[in-house]
């Protein structure tokens, strides 16, 4: 084809054809009302809205017509092309808000449905440490925290343990490297805090220090290098060692069961004199079994040591030791915690496997 088309007749052009124009418009409706999802209806689109569509092709045609026969061509394709449009644009409106609602319903997550699931328990060595503090606290003293790496002039010089005491030989103790000029050590015990608390405040003083100690112990049946105590504390005027044995007996009455009571055998320690063991009557036989093997027939069970303040540490803490007097003890609870409850392998204590802790509920 050559030279411009001047004998052209828009009647034969045959997409401009208002019955074929017509004939689209009702496809393309149809097409759109039965596509079912976006995809359906994105492909009925690029069919009978794209450029090889019959509307697009009848568009382009419109450019061939004679000036006369452009303008009623062109708003016949053009409100074809508006309907079509419509159409579309309405369908798909409602197939978007159709898959909006399915996926909120088909991908709703339950937040109520608990799944399935073991529950977990709390550890022993926790119940007993917050059932000895319930009971000191509710004898009106307070709890007092220390740090577990330690000075360490608190946890030996000023408790009295100079520097040539065995417990200072390695292998009792954590040093912090370097061994000789650190000055730190892991605490052993938890009476550094009793120093601390001495001088911090003024007496009366009356502290429950619970917390982790430390020792260069191999992991046993019997030993951890890595294990709880929690030390008592009372400084005041005119205290005896009888206040002492009275508390210790109020103590293990509230926490093995009334009518337990506790013996206290001299003994010796650096930072208390005089000193005792605490022994507590067995809560198995009350040692009316000879073949008990929770206290070897004795009737007696050793839970930690005890004794007037020496006045040595009052000194070394600030408190004048000729007005004031005070008592301390230290128990462990994972000791306690085997014999009351024959826990016979450490392992059991250390490695927290949930099953040796549901045995223990939630109350001691
Ligand atoms: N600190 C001692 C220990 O760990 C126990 C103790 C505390 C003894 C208080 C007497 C007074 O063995």
């Amino acid at each position: 084809m050559s030279g411009p088309n001047t004998s052209y007749d828009p009647v034969e052009v045959a997409a401009l054809d208002p019955q074929a124009v017509d004939d689209a418009v009702s496809a393309a409706l149809a097409a759109a009302s039965s596509a079912g999802t976006l995809d359906e209806l994105r492909a009925a689109r690029s069919a009978h809205q794209g450029d090889r569509s019959a509307l697009a092709l009848a568009n382009r045609e419109i450019g061939a017509l004679p000036p006369s026969a452009k303008a009623e061509a062109g708003k016949r394709v053009g409100q074809a092309r508006g309907r079509v449009a419509a159409a579309f644009a309405a369908r798909h409106a409602e197939l978007e808000a159709e898959r909006d609602e399915r996926i909120l319903t088909e991908e709703a997550v339950d937040l109520t449905v608990v799944p399935p699931r073991r529950v977990g328990a709390r550890h022993p060595i926790s119940l007993v440490t917050e059932r000895v503090e319930d009971i000191f606290v509710g004898l009106g003293w307070e709890i007092a925290e220390g740090p577990e790496l330690e000075s360490e002039w608190l946890n030996f010089d000023a408790l009295n343990l100079g520097p040539d005491h065995p417990a200072r030989q390695m292998q009792d103790t954590f040093f912090v490297e370097p061994a000789d000029s650190s000055g730190l050590v892991l605490r052993t015990h938890t009476s550094p805090v009793q120093v601390r608390t001495m001088l911090d405040r003024e007496p009366p003083i009356y502290v429950l220090c619970p917390g982790k100690v430390f020792r260069t112990d191999e992991l046993d049946a019997t030993h951890t290098p890595v294990f709880h105590q929690f030390e008592g504390l009372v400084v005041d005027e005119g205290i005896t060692m009888a206040h002492l044995k009275g508390i210790l007996d109020v103590f293990v009455a509230r926490l093995f069961g009334a009518g337990t009571a506790t013996r206290l055998r001299p003994s010796y320690f650096p930072f208390t004199e005089p000193s005792a063991e605490i022994d507590c009557q067995c809560w198995i036989c009350s040692g009316t079994d000879a073949s008990c093997r929770t206290c070897r027939g004795t009737g007696w069970i050793e839970v930690g040591g005890s004794g007037m303040v020496n006045r040595r540490v009052l000194t070394a803490s600030g408190i004048d030791p000729d007005r004031y007097t005070g008592f301390a003890f230290g128990l462990g609870i994972e000791r306690s915690l085997m014999l009351r409850h024959g826990v016979a392998d450490m392992h059991d204590i250390v490695e927290g496997d949930v099953r040796f802790s549901t045995q223990f509920g939630m109350e001691i």
